[in-house]
Order: C-alpha cells, then structure tokens, then sequence
C-alpha cells in the first residue's frame, strides 16, 4: 500500500479566503488506490514553504509519492515547479509528459501546466495543477504505474516484466 501526502499550494486557501477543494479531492483518488493517505497540508504559493514541506515529507520518509497541487502555471506567483526541482535528486520527466499527454485530449490549456516530477531520497514528488478536476485528470493519467516508479526508487532490483 503506497502512503501519500498531499500539499496545496494556494495563497488563498492557506489564508483562509478559499477552501481547498483541491487537496480533499486527491485524498478521495488517492483512497479509492488503495493508497494510504498519511499526511496533508496546504501552504501559500511561495518556494521556501513549498521547499521546507516537501523536505520534511521526503527526509523523514513520511510518504512513498509526494503530491502537490496548485502553483504550475504561469502566474507571477506560480513557483511549486521551481520549489521542487530545488529538493529533488533526479527528475522524471515521462510522468509529466504522460500528464500533459493525456490532458491535452480534454483541454489545449494543458500545455500551460508547468508541473515536474522527481525522486528526493526514497520519495516521488509530482506536481499537480491546482484545479480539482485537473489535479484528478492528471493524477488518473500516471497513477497505474506509480507503485512500480516507488518499489525502484527504493531498491527494488527485480528484472522489470
Ligand atoms: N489539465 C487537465 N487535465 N485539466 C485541466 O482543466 N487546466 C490547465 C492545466 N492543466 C487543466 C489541466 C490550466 S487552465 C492551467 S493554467 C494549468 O494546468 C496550471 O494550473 P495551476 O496553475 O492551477 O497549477
């Protein structure tokens, strides 16, 4: 069973003016995988929050798959693709062309999500856009191979069927 922790990131939902729709929607996809949801936190879209969060989750091996949802586009203020390429050790770009991929099937504004995924120690961090159906869509589009992506990145040395 993976464990999973889910950060929003939104100015507005941390301040209170919106709720998260966001993140509530990812724990329910994330239960409906079986997954086990271990961990949650929304923080404003600024990089050292992000940074310090993702941190803290992967260095005391809180959870297998990090995700985070909101701050991939291209506001002034949208800087969670930024945050996380400064804490991960080895990018994995197949899991965002696979997101993008599958989402420009449903909307052209697909190409404007900016999100990245990579390993920091033995967790993978994706990021999501901060929409509730768009974090699902994209979700939807990689989750079937994230159990294998985690059992590697953790020293799973068997040959790959
Ligand atoms: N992907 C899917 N599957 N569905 C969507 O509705 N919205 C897009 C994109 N990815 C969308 C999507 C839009 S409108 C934007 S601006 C970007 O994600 C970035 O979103 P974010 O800034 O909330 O992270």
């Amino acid at each position: 069973m993976l464990r999973a922790a889910v950060l929003t990131v939104s100015d507005r939902s941390s301040e209170g003016i919106r709720p998260d729709a966001s993140g509530p929607a990812l724990i329910q996809m994330a239960r409906s995988l079986a997954w086990q949801v271990v961990a949650t936190a929304v923080c404003p879209d600024d990089e050292v929050r992000i940074r310090e969060q993702l941190v803290e989750w992967a260095d005391n091996d809180i959870a297998d798959v990090i995700l985070t949802t909101g701050g991939t586009g291209l506001a002034p203020r949208d800087v969670t693709p930024e945050a996380t390429q400064s804490v991960i050790t080895r990018p994995i770009p197949g899991i965002p062309e696979a997101m993008r991929a599958a989402s420009l099937k449903k909307t052209p504004n697909a190409m404007l999500s900016r999100g990245i995924a990579g390993v920091r120690a033995r967790a993978l961090i994706i990021n999501l856009p901060g929409s509730p159906r768009a974090a699902v869509e994209n979700l939807e589009a990689v989750a079937a191979a994230l159990e294998h992506a985690v059992s590697k990145i953790q020293g799973d040395l068997s040959d790959c069927a």
